[in-house]
This record gives C-alpha cells, sequence and structure tokens, in this order.
C-alpha cells in the first residue's frame, strides 16, 4: 500500500493510475477505523477498483469543540488495518493542504436534506463534509465512492454533491455493520463504558420496534411512541430524535406509501457520546 501525505505526490500517482484505465473508488474517513470502514474498501475492490483511502480528522465538519478534541486518533492501527485489507492508497492529507491555512467551511444549502436532523442538531456540519468530500474528490478524481449507510443523511448530501458538481462519480452506499450485540458500528464506540455500551444497544432495538410495529399495521406515530417508551426511556439515554423518513428526502412521514423507501433514523447520546443509528424499512 503507497502512502502519501502530500497533494503533488498522491496527483501524480493518480494520473499514472488513470492513465493505466484503472478505475479509482475512493473511501474517505476521518479513521479510527472498523469492520464498517473496512466494508467499504472490500466493496470497492469488488467493483475492481484501485481503492484510495483518506484519513483527515475534518475540523470544520464538528460543531462541537470536545467532540474534535476526542475524536479518537489511531493512524498506525489504521494503516495496518488498510495495508491487511487490500487497499492501494492510504491518503493522509493535513489541514494545510487542505485548507490551505483557513480552516473555513464553504456554505451550502441543498434545501432539506442539509437542514433537518443532523443539519439541524449541528449547525454547520455538511457544510464541512461537503466542503472537505469536496476537496477529496478534487485531487483523488475517483470514478466511485463509498460510503456507509449509518450516516443516511451524509450520503444523501454527498449524493445531491455529486449530482449537482461531479455528475461522472459513482456514489455506493454499504450497509451498516453491527458488533454481534447489533450496535452499529462507529468510531465513537470506543468512548463507551461496558455498562453504556449495553444501554446503546437499545437504540438498534428501538428503530426495530418501530419497524416490527408499523409492519403490524400501526401508525406511524403510535410506533414511535410505543418504541420510546419501551426502549429510550433510560437515565443514560438522551433522545434527540426517532422518526420516519422518506430517505431520499429526509422528509418525515406520518403515512406509509408502498412505492416509496423509507427509513426510521435515531440520534441519541449515551452518557457523553452522540450515537446515531438507521434502518430501512425494507432491509430484512
Ligand atoms: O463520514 C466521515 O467519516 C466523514 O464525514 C467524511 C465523509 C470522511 C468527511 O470528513
Amino acid at each position: 500500500m503507497f502512502i502519501f501525505k502530500d497533494v503533488e505526490q498522491i496527483s501524480q500517482h493518480i494520473h499514472k493510475t488513470k492513465a493505466s484505465a484503472q478505475r479509482i473508488g475512493f473511501i474517505p474517513t476521518m479513521g479510527a477505523l472498523h469492520a464498517g470502514h473496512l466494508s467499504l474498501i472490500k466493496a470497492s475492490k469488488q467493483k475492481h477498483c484501485y481503492s484510495i483511502c483518506s484519513i483527515y480528522v475534518n475540523p470544520t465538519q464538528f460543531n462541537n469543540a470536545s467532540d474534535l478534541d476526542n475524536y479518537p486518533v489511531t493512524i498506525e492501527k489504521d494503516a495496518k488495518m488498510l495495508s491487511e485489507a487490500g487497499c492501494d492508497v492510504l491518503f493522509l492529507p493535513t489541514s494545510d493542504q487542505m485548507y490551505g491555512g483557513k480552516l473555513i467551511a464553504t456554505k451550502f444549502d441543498y434545501g432539506n436534506i442539509t437542514r433537518v436532523f443532523e443539519g439541524a442538531k449541528r449547525p454547520g456540519h455538511f457544510d464541512g463534509v461537503i466542503t472537505i468530500v469536496s476537496k477529496l474528490i478534487d485531487v483523488v478524481m475517483p470514478d466511485e465512492v463509498f460510503f456507509g449507510q449509518k450516516d443516511l443523511q451524509q450520503c444523501m448530501v454527498v449524493k445531491k454533491l455529486l449530482d449537482t458538481s461531479y455528475p461522472n462519480v459513482l456514489f455506493n452506499m454499504q450497509p451498516t455493520q453491527r458488533e454481534n450485540s447489533g450496535l452499529a458500528m462507529s468510531s465513537r464506540n470506543v468512548r463507551l463504558s461496558k455498562e453504556e455500551a449495553v444501554v446503546a444497544l437499545r437504540l438498534y432495538q428501538a428503530l426495530n420496534e418501530v419497524k416490527l410495529l408499523l409492519n403490524q399495521g400501526l401508525s406511524v406515530v403510535n410506533a414511535l411512541a410505543e418504541a420510546k417508551l419501551r426502549y429510550l426511556q433510560h437515565p443514560l439515554l438522551k433522545l434527540e430524535y426517532l422518526d420516519v423518513v422518506d430517505s431520499a428526502t429526509m422528509e418525515t412521514v406520518e403515512f406509509i406509501a408502498s412505492e416509496k423507501q423509507y427509513a426510521v433514523i435515531i440520534a441519541c447520546w449515551c452518557a457523553e457520546v452522540r450515537l446515531i443509528d438507521n434502518i430501512l424499512l425494507t432491509e430484512s
């Protein structure tokens, strides 16, 4: 696996790779890698892409300084995992290279998908995400990008970015990887104590409960209320949202229509850690 820290050097390497007609698959990450990230590398390789992973903890997408300070950094372990997973290139840019000394995100408004849920709870978050993903795409020039479903709203926002500015880049969304317990894999899970990790399971249980109750014919309002009551009333949990949305637009829905794809989404604090998760109503 090649490791590049310099934009000039990786650009030369990418030009050579493209000249040999290889498709480039790009997996942008913030490191602290887990099996969820590796599934994205695997998906890229399965599509026979030359696979490039970036690790860059992007300051402009953090609306909370302590979240940024506490974000786990495990570069050596990450590099080993990537190399074992068959990743071809690891790109480790510096803030100077990405932002030229001015850590400022461009403002984006993609309507509902950038305004609701994560957009509302974490002001400026998607500006930071879109800004850095654009900068990275400009350097890596991928044919395809790979993102995890756990950040469903981010997936929709990136899809919109591609439709708007990079129509030739193919978007791939891979299913959320879960611990055996059902807890969605996340770099933030390392900050949960053993007890908190058990309590955090309630998020996935609540999502499944909503889905089950909807399948049993309950209304969206009642299914949400019941799941909150059964799983999310715990002293360590502070719920931000639990909703049923149209998964393409992130609009909340009160009625389910068979021709659309829906997701149940949740954001909830478990002690000091903010967790998000979702399931699609159609997934098994
Ligand atoms: O999902 C992430 O890890 C980040 O939001 C991303 C896409 C790498 C942008 O910094």
